[in-house]
């Protein structure tokens, strides 16, 4: 069970695939469908009235006996709703519940007092060490790469890395997980689990109308974006990622004037245009011209599947790429499986480098991956051209996963693995042309290569030199890819 992290034994649930708490979208037949393929799933029961609660609840119940969540946010709620909700969330016994936005300690306590597993979605280091202060069982990372509301403005891998690096309490990852490969390369980067949304809106037993389902699929690389205009019943200035639509190309006039209009209904309930709400199944109106959410991640969408499928075609693809030690399957790449080592090397032998060189050799590398990885995501945003962006794709995730191979190299030694990026990171973002900046990404590929070609020599055990040459290899390649293909 290679994907079983302690998190699942905390949630109760077999692999770390979690469906976000997607307010209107992830009803109980979406919950359902997840935790019985294995997954935990949280009912995104955002200012939902309380009678909508219970029912929820009493449908996952009915179908299942596995544990699931409940997501709120507070900040986004009414007070006098938000009491009822909570209440009567204690009242059910719901296992879990799952918060986002503005963090209320007192509410953490109280819950936990309750007896209930409490998750945090934050966006911030800070929040994060808030969240744990607070009493918070578990974290949700949310990189600014996630569909919905988005709380910070760092990307995954770095809001990741500092926060495994920040707190004791284990986190999940949000944003843009799509694939067996992100959730792989979020493990490696030490994420404990991965966390669903986009990708689930686009299932059959999805709440979304089939609308929103449709335009996911169609959607390309680049689509989507972060913008306010979708604002009516959240606090001002959040953000929401959502696909461009007439909204957003400002074809509707100021969305911030008092006059409401309607965009849709549901039953007798307006809804209105720069609100929050997203097409739903049960909704009918202009559906264009709603808050059309989604992650990056939506460019691997390509087709309205069953939940239970896709989980499993996350957690197959995952499995294989950890089993053989790569991200990605069309190129595989053999490093070997690290065989505990510790223990040969603890004394310096006819030459080779002993346990505290090889240390800081594999620390320095994995500084440069992480710097690496850092500017391939940095600049991937910054790019309009899909052959670059593509380029940068492959390069974040690759030097993710050589990240992942180093920081598993030095844990087998016994080593602390170093928390710090590499100087290269500040130098390559000082560079403001693109042109330039992807030429410098080279240097720094050449940079690992010769330190790898120096290191290999004194490596003197085998499974760690058949990971380490992999990677040389993989270096080289990408040396000359980047070459041919995109002509630096
Ligand atoms: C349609 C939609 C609705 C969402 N509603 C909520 C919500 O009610 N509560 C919450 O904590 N997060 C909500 N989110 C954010 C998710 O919790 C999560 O961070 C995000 O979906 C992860 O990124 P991804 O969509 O790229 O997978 C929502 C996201 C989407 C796409």
């Amino acid at each position: 069970m290679l994907l079983h992290t302690p998190i699942c034994d905390l949630l109760g649930c077999t692999y770390p695939v979690v469906l976000a708490g997607m307010g209107g979208v992830s009803r109980a037949e979406l919950v359902i469908a997840v935790t019985e393929a294995g997954g935990f799933g949280f009912l995104g029961m955002v200012r939902e009235p309380v009678a909508l609660i219970r029912a929820e609840v009493e449908q996952v119940r009915q179908h299942t006996n596995l544990p699931f969540g409940v997501n709120l946010i507070p900040a986004a709620t009414e007070d006098t709703l938000l009491e009822a909700q909570i209440a009567t969330c204690i009242e059910l016994k719901v296992p879990v519940i799952g918060l986002f936005w503005d963090l209320s300690a007192p509410l953490v306590q109280r819950l936990r007092e309750a007896g209930m597993i409490v998750v945090c979605q934050v966006g911030s280091v800070t929040e994060a060490l808030a969240a744990q202060a607070a009493g918070a069982n578990a974290l949700i990372a949310q990189g600014c790469e996630a569909g919905g509301h988005v709380r910070g403005d760092v990307s995954i891998d770095v809001l990741l890395s500092d926060i495994v690096a920040a707190v004791d309490i284990p986190a999940l990852a949000a944003g843009g997980i799509a694939s067996g490969a992100d959730l792989a390369t979020m493990l490696a980067l030490g994420a404990q689990g991965g966390v669903v949304g986009t990708a689930m809106i686009a299932t059959h037993e999805s709440f979304a109308h089939n609308y929103h389902k449709e335009r996911l699929v169609a959607a390309k690389c680049g689509d989507t974006l972060l913008t306010d205009v979708f604002h009516i019943n959240w606090p001002m200035g959040a953000k929401v990622r959502v696909l461009a639509n007439s909204v957003t190309r400002g074809e509707h006039g100021d969305p911030f004037t008092a006059a409401r209009t309607m965009v849709g209904h549901e039953a007798d309930r307006p809804f209105y245009l720069f609100s929050t709400d997203s097409p739903l199944r049960s909704m009918t109106g202009d559906f264009e011209a709603m808050a059309l959410y989604a992650g990056t991640g939506v460019r691997r969408i390509d087709a309205i599947t069953g939940a239970g499928e896709k989980l499993h075609q996350i957690v197959r693809e995952a499995t294989a790429l950890l089993e053989a030690g790569v991200a990605r399957p069309d190129e595989p790449v053999p490093f070997a499986s690290p065989a505990c080592f510790a223990h040969e090397m603890n004394e310096t032998y006819m030459g080779f480098y002993g346990r505290d060189e090889l240390l800081a050799a594999l620390n320095e590398l994995l500084e440069a991956e992480r710097a690496g990885a850092r500017v391939a995501l940095r600049t991937m945003a910054e790019c309009t051209d899909e052959r670059l962006i593509a380029q940068m794709q492959t390069l974040h995730r690759d030097e993710a996963r050589w990240c992942g191979m180093l920081i598993n190299a030095i844990l087998q030694l016994h080593g602390l693995p170093s928390k710090r990026t590499g100087m290269f990171y500040e130098k390559a973002m000082a560079i403001e042309a693109l042109p330039e900046r992807l030429a410098f990404l080279i240097v720094g590929q050449k940079w690992v290569t010769r330190k790898l070609q120096g290191l290999l020599p004194n490596v003197r055990n085998e499974s760690l030199h058949v990971s380490l040459t992999a990677m040389l290899v993989a270096h080289e390649r990408a040396i000359v890819t980047a070459q041919q293909e995109v002509g630096l």
